[in-house]
């Protein structure tokens, strides 16, 4: 294991170079992600464009025109054709609603309660990872308007600023999202780190075996680390020689090992069949998330909002099933909820919204989203998220 010195991290940066340009993760911008962001937003009128904001779309849009051009692709960007990405978002339009009418809409709650903790809402963010690539003050800026906005944040193994220095300026309360190394010494010390900085919720993702084969990637972000003007938070200073953040030989025996070393509740991230979350639930997870990775993994074809029935049929009602992928609209999370979702996490949009205007971004995302949600719930006659039901639906 490393020490945290600065000839150890200068290796550590190589050798995560050599690990991202094989594993195709490399994925960003010709140039300087301070220069690209602040250049370009100098460019434009944000005055003019924060009127026009009425969805995360404008926001997608504003970001596009913000961003440098590979930290749009590292962020827009998934697995071959991207099929995937496009069907995540296109399944939710086959799903119609059914509105319930007088019903007195006055008064609506948003509020869930979650691994023991009680949500202003359930829209949560999922983890993404080198957010410093979008905006200079990546992690920080989004888990401050997480906590201006009262969203839960789960913080990506990969985030640029580390577990602790998130927690310490933003006081968020975060669940931490874990990749694991093949070296179980190194998952125990990002485990102990996530847990002294207060997270509460250990997300295991575990459709990450091998990175998916992302094809349109720059060398942007691989040399912004080699220099060092991205870190790697939470591995800076422990990753040795050559060593990736993935372990292609996880077995479900890792939710044994992840039980009983440490004490935070173990949710896991990427399943997407009734079979695994048999499997998951008969380990003892504490929860699920259906995720195919934004699709970033596997080119599936298949949409998660078409995963979660079946899964939700074989959990019934043991443990909460969260979902991601595709959710852009406050009918999507309504459509999720109705079809069994206890609450769902988005990723993209809020990183438009950090990418467009930093922090004031993420908010402006947040605000957006459950101000959509709240009026579709008005709208569909229903006063509280446990009152979204199957029957508010039709799905095939
Ligand atoms: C991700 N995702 C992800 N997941 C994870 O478990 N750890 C990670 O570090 C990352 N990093 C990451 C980077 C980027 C740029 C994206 C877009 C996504 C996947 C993420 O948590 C989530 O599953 C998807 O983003 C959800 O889909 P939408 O909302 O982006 O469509």
């Amino acid at each position: 294991m490393k020490s945290n010195s600065n000839t150890d991290s200068k290796i550590q940066r190589r050798q995560f170079t050599k690990w991202v340009s094989l594993s195709s993760l490399s994925l960003a911008l010709p140039i300087s992600f301070t220069s690209c962001n602040f250049e370009n937003s100098q460019k434009i009128d944000t005055t003019t464009e924060l009127s026009d904001l009425k969805n995360v779309f404008d926001l997608e849009k504003l970001s596009s025109k913000v961003m440098g051009e590979d930290a749009l692709l590292y962020l827009n960007g998934g697995a071959d054709d991207l099929k995937t990405v496009k069907i995540n978002s296109d399944a939710y339009q086959k799903i119609q609603i059914r509105a319930r009418r007088l019903i007195d809409v006055r008064n609506i709650s948003t509020n869930v309660d979650l691994f023991g903790q009680n949500l202003d809402n359930p829209i949560v963010l999922s983890p993404v990872g080198f957010q410093g690539f979008f905006h200079p003050d990546g992690e920080i800026a989004t888990a401050k308007a997480s906590v201006a906005k009262k969203h839960q944040m789960i913080v990506s193994s990969v985030s640029n600023s580390s577990v602790t220095e998130i927690a310490n300026q933003s006081q968020a309360k975060l669940w931490f999202q874990l990749y694991p190394t093949p070296d179980r010494k190194i998952t125990k010390l990002l485990l102990d780190r996530a847990e002294k900085a207060g997270c509460k919720v250990c997300v295991l993702t575990v459709d990450t075996p091998v990175v998916g084969n992302r094809e349109r990637s720059g060398t942007t972000l691989m040399k912004l680390v080699q220099t060092g003007k991205l870190k790697m938070g939470n591995f800076e200073g422990i990753l040795p020689d050559g060593m990736g953040f993935s372990d292609p030989g996880m077995t479900w025996d890792m939710i044994d090992w992840l039980k009983s070393n440490c004490d935070m509740k173990i949710v896991v991230k990427g399943i997407v069949t009734k079979e695994d979350a048999a499997l998951a639930r008969a380990r003892g997870v504490d929860g699920i998330i259906v995720s195919n990775h934004g699709g970033r993994q596997l080119e599936s074809n298949r949409a998660t909002i078409d995963c979660l029935p079946e899964i939700v049929a074989e959990i019934k009602n043991g443990i909460p099933v969260l979902i991601d992928g595709g959710i852009r609209r406050g009918t999507d999370i309504f459509k999720a909820l109705a079809l069994g979702a206890t609450a769902v996490c988005i990723g993209r949009p809020f990183c438009w919204g950090l990418g467009a205007l930093g922090q004031q971004g993420v908010e402006m995302v947040l605000d957006i989203l459950k101000a959509e949600l709240i009026r579709d719930m008005q709208l569909a006659g229903t006063t509280s998220i446990e009152k979204i039901s199957r029957n508010h639906v039709l799905k095939n």
